[in-house]
């Protein structure tokens, strides 16, 4: 059994990496707010993620199997890649250097890996769409990556065969 004080060391532990990485994925910097003159000039923080896009397509409404989803995961070149979050299908093709096989994110292709993304987890257990088991933390993290996606990628369509415990 942990005494009290470890428990909180171990927490510290583990809050201080997720809270670092939720930051440094979701940082932009703010181009509104000019600085006063009298104020020094402090250089805002580069975001490490892509820019939203403008010139996004419609969004689709194609109906896809998780079976179907599986065949889009880059391992065939001719096909496009596509990532699903909360049953919504994004085109991440232009990104295969991100999602294509063996890339760092490569374990949320073809697929809905919802659960992995709401848990910053890159662990092959964790990428499968019921994330009925998460908190309301990890429900808001995986909540921004869907607004993420929604302003980078082209929504393609939507997985028709979720698990009903993650509507
Ligand atoms: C030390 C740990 C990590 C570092 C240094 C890191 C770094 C980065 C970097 C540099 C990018 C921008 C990639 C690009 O646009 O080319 C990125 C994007 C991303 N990261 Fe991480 N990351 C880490 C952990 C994680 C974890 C644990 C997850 C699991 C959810 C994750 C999910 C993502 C996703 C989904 C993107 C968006 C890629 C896109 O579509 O633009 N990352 N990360």
């Amino acid at each position: 059994m942990l005494e009290p004080e470890s428990l909180v060391i171990y927490g510290f532990a583990l809050a201080i990496p997720a809270v670092y990485l939720t930051y440094r994925h979701f940082y932009v910097p703010s181009r509104a707010t000019p600085q006063p003159a009298s104020e020094p000039t402090r250089k805002p923080l580069k975001s490490i993620m892509q820019a939203p896009r403008e010139d996004l397509a419609p969004p689709k409404d194609d109906p896809y199997t998780t079976e179907e989803l599986k065949q889009y995961n880059g391992s065939n070149r001719n096909l496009p890649i596509y990532v699903a979050i909360k049953g919504t299908i994004f085109d991440v093709s232009h990104k295969s250097d991100v999602y294509g096989p063996g890339r760092s994110y490569s374990i949320f292709a073809g697929k809905d890996g919802s659960k992995g993304l709401g848990m910053s987890s890159l662990k092959p257990e964790h990428a499968i769409a019921d994330y009925s088991g998460l908190d309301e933390k990890d429900r808001k993290v995986l909540d921004d990556w869907h607004s993420f996606f929604s302003k980078r990628y082209n929504i393609v369509g939507k997985v028709v065969d979720p698990p009903t415990s993650s509507l």
